[in-house]
């Protein structure tokens, strides 16, 4: 697609989900019937999970033949998408299938933009973070800082740094590319999907595009955004990254052989130099530079980097070294926390912090990609 030759959108689906969205459904979809053009022909698939409030009824008091209801049992947003998806790959002839939330924190007018800017790309996100974008004043810092964090998370951990808001509800998507993403199994129920489908869409090679949109606090009704949302969210996302990248696996057993390299240099050393200390130190270093051979040569041996090997080198020394006090400091901290679990248990556990941040140290910054 990037070649820029794309057809022009005539026609757009607009997917819905509702769970007790009776005070906004008829509304939003006025407004998103009132977008079509003697260009553009509007639909809009409604999916919901029988709310109690009889959302769905409502829907189809209305009785439109461009407008439908898919009816189903409270399974969650990301269900409902997923069930919203394959009725318009199977059923239905359009061009391009926009996602929206019920309550108006998508304005149904930005979608106009979404759909200009799929001329240029696959997808386009109604995005509140990057310049132009924002969202309601009367979030408040808490609800802020969660969902920056919320994004953060995602962005760097499901590996689509990319896209500066990769949790946004608000996405056009040419149908070609949703069909080439999909049927890529995505077993995801909660709110997770956003990122998720994001990912899909993003290794099958998709180009994305984001445009700024002001994100409005709901007009009426609550969030359903749950616990069980959040768990799976945080878990999900470094699925994605399992599943995305080997790059991950190799790291890790890498870093497994470095240890290896670790005791047995430890216990040659400790018969020829015979201090402890200093065997130590030399052994951590001989690991330090196993360790960046191999993440060379082998881990990140895909990637095009053009910064001196001695540079990297430099670099993976400084990650190890500020690791090392991460994995001491947390050491500490343990036996301070739970004096009572044997020492091995805490120094142990201080292994995984520090192994993580050094692997997102060392691919983000040492062996950083030059294609952005
Ligand atoms: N069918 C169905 N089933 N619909 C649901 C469900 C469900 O289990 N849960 C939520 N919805 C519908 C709501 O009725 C609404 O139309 C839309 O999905 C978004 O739900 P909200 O509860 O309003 O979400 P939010 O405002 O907290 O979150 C928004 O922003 C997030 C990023 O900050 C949404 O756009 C999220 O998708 C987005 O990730
Ligand atoms: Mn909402």
């Amino acid at each position: 697609m990037a070649d820029g030759k794309s057809s022009p959108i005539r026609s757009a689906c607009f997917i819905v989900p509702t769970y007790n969205e009776a005070e906004n459904i008829v509304a939003i979809i006025r407004q998103i019937l009132g977008l079509e053009r003697a260009y553009l022909s509007v639909q809009v698939l409604v999916v919901d999970d029988s709310s109690p409030d009889g959302t769905a009824n409502l829907v189809l008091e209305l009785e439109d033949e461009r407008v439908c209801v898919l009816s189903g049992k409270k399974q969650g947003l990301g269900s409902a998408y997923i069930r919203g998806f394959a009725h318009v790959l199977e059923h239905m002839s359009v061009d391009a299938i926009v996602q929206m939330d019920a309550d108006f924190s998508h304005a149904p007018t930005d979608a106009s933009r979404l759909l200009a800017q799929l001329e240029n790309s696959d997808v386009a996100i109604g995005s509140r973070y990057v310049a132009g974008g924002s969202v309601d004043p009367a979030w408040g810092l808490r609800r802020r800082l969660i969902s920056k964090f919320g994004n953060m998370f995602a962005r760097y951990v499901a590996g689509i740094y990319r896209v500066r808001d990769c949790t946004a509800g608000f996405k056009a998507i040419r149908v070609e590319a949703l069909r080439r993403a999909f049927p890529l199994r995505l077993r995801v129920q909660g709110y997770v999907f956003q990122v998720a489908s994001l990912h899909a869409l993003h290794i099958s090679g998709a180009s994305i595009a984001e445009v700024p949109i002001y994100f409005a606090d709901r007009a009426a009704g609550e969030t359903k955004l749950g616990r069980d949302d959040v768990i799976e969210f945080f878990v999900h996302v470094w699925w994605l990254r399992l599943l995305s990248r080997k790059t991950f696996i190799k790291f890790a057993l890498t870093g497994l052989s470095g240890v290896v390299v670790n005791l047995a240099s430890f216990q040659l050393l400790l018969s020829t130099v015979t201090n402890p200390y200093l065997s130590s130190a030399i052994a951590i270093e001989a690991s330090i530079i196993w360790n960046f051979f191999l993440n060379n040569f082998w881990t990140f041996r895909d990637r095009a980097i053009s910064s001196r090997k001695r540079v990297r080198g430099l670099k993976f020394n400084a990650v190890s070294l500020l690791t090392l006090a991460l994995s001491f400091s947390t050491f500490v901290l343990l036996r301070w926390l739970f004096p009572e679990h044997p020492a091995w248990l805490s120094q142990l556990i201080s292994i995984f912090p520090a192994a993580l941040a050094n692997y997102f140290a060392n691919s983000y910054w040492t062996f950083k990609s030059d294609q952005v």
